[in-house]
């Protein structure tokens, strides 16, 4: 963002009132009315003093009172800006009367501090620069400057070979790159999926509790989804095969085998055999969303369903570079049977003609010379530490309220309550700052009490879970 200059505010002091809390209302009242937008920048204190008249320590002292309330934020090197956490317009009543100078935020909106996500990673840690060059080099490159116009809507053709290569050393799957479709993003693979599997009527059986971006993918491709339950042993297979016998329009099952979201259980090998038998036995086509394949801490490696099956079964194996770089970056791809990546490139065809070229070119230019296998190594001993460090913190002050299975793999623990209901626990989390996700948001019936919640540990550093973690236990006192 764009250094702002000038500023230019009026200051009407009331009796007795420091000067730089006058210039501090004025600014609050100023982002209340949404003249300074959420994320905008500040003039610099020496500039502002001048466009004022004022001392430049009275702009410092306001500046830092707002920081401290809230309202502004300082980035180093870059200067202040106004909070991005902010409601785009706060008018309250208390701005328009007078002295507002207490919260930074009108009451019904908490101000959230800290967040535990659903298993999000930590794009801090991005090879930014490997990257940057990856694109620059993409940029210029003769690909993009001769070819950079319109190009095959499965994915750039470098792109597929590396990834196959990389899903054959990394997953043992055996795919070549015309086995691979690149979408933006896993998202749209499985809403590909779904409109390549489905006929009118068509049922998708999915996990429950389960995924909720899942289910919207696959209603909006017009299917109709119902619930298997999940336990210790992940998705319950007797379910599903009592759910298909009696209900020959379930055409398909779309689970996360590896690291079941959101109780992050992996998928049992009795169960995965069975699984792959029902398969067979009744047609059913299988979506397997690898979604966060590269974080296993513990054991030996899993490989996916679609390694032991071969080209047999009509599995479609979905992953997702968004675990593994950051969700921003869109890039998530599709490995099926010829027939069904073939409707599925159609579809991807009809609905965005295709990927990001130079995008997908700078990732081709990083899994081949290795930059994505060693971030990959690196982001796992981060987040397996944060993993340790976020456990210990709930073993030592959370146990009275609850427990949890140590994940042996993955970027979230499930949390479950001895008693009473998350949602209620999330509510009061937020009212101390830290959002929190409860059970109930991955519920097919959203009114279900939620017994547990979802830690992502990932994107907070030690002393980032610390805090979350008192600020959780602050919200029960
Ligand atoms: C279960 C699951 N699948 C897939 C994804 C990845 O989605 P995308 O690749 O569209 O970012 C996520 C991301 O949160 C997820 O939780």
């Amino acid at each position: 963002m764009r250094k702002s200059t000038a500023l230019a505010i009026e200051i009407s002091a009331r009796e007795r009132e420091p000067i730089f809390l006058a210039l501090a209302r004025s600014i609050i009242s100023e982002i209340e009315r949404g003249r300074l937008k959420p994320g905008a920048a500040l003039p610099g204190t020496r500039s502002l003093a001048q466009t004022l008249k004022l001392n430049r320590n009275t702009v410092d002292a306001a500046y830092h009172e707002l920081t401290m309330q809230g309202w502004l934020a300082t980035e180093p090197s870059r200067g202040t800006f106004v909070a991005r956490d902010l409601p785009e317009v706060v008018k309250s009543d208390a701005a328009a009367h007078g002295l507002h100078l207490q919260a930074p935020v009108n009451s019904n909106v908490p101000r959230i501090l800290l967040k535990f996500s659903d298993g999000a990673p930590d794009a801090r840690l991005l090879p930014t620069a490997a990257f940057a060059q990856a694109f620059r080099r993409a940029l210029t490159s003769t690909n993009f400057t001769h070819g950079g116009s319109y190009s095959d809507p499965a994915g750039n053709k470098s792109l597929r070979e590396n990834l196959s290569a990389y899903l054959n050393v990394e997953r043992g799957l055996i795919a070549s790159a015309k086995d691979i479709l690149i979408t933006r993003g896993s998202q749209m693979a499985l809403f590909l999926a779904a409109k390549a599997v489905i006929e009118p009527d068509t049922k998708i059986a999915v996990e429950q509790p389960g995924y909720p971006l899942a289910w919207s993918a696959f209603r909006a491709a017009g299917a109709q989804v119902v619930g298997v339950p999940v336990d210790e042993g992940g998705i319950d297979v007797d379910a599903l095969e009592t759910l298909v016998k009696r209900d020959r329009q379930l055409k398909a099952v779309y689970l996360t085998p590896h690291h079941q979201y959101p109780t992050t259980v992996t998928l049992g090998a009795a169960r995965r055999l069975r699984l792959l038998e029902l398969a067979k036995r009744y047609n059913l086509v299988i979506i397997e969303d690898d979604y966060d394949n590269e974080y296993r801490y513990d054991g030996r490696p899993v490989l996916p369903l679609m390694a032991r099956s071969g080209t047999e079964l009509p599995i479609i194996y979905l992953g997702s570079f968004s675990k593994l770089l950051a969700p921003g970056i869109r890039i998530g791809y599709a490995v099926a049977p010829p027939d069904i990546l073939r409707k599925m490139t159609l579809h991807r065809e009809a609905i965005d003609r295709q990927g990001d070229l130079p995008l997908e070119l700078a990732l081709s230019d990083l899994l081949a010379d290795g930059t994505i296998k060693r971030h990959a190594r690196k982001a796992r001993r981060i987040y397996h530490a944060r993993r340790d460090f976020l456990a210990e913190l709930l073993d030592n002050s959370l146990k009275e309220y609850g427990q949890f299975s140590l994940p042996a793999g993955g970027l979230a623990i499930w949390f479950k309550l001895n008693q009473g209901d998350a949602k209620g626990w999330a509510e009061c989390a937020a009212r101390s700052g830290l959002s929190v996700l409860p059970g109930s948001h991955f519920e097919l019936d959203k009114t279900r009490p939620a017994e547990a919640f979802r830690l992502g540990f990932a994107t907070l550093n030690e002393a980032e879970l610390t805090r979350a973690v008192q600020l959780l236990i602050k919200s029960q006192q």
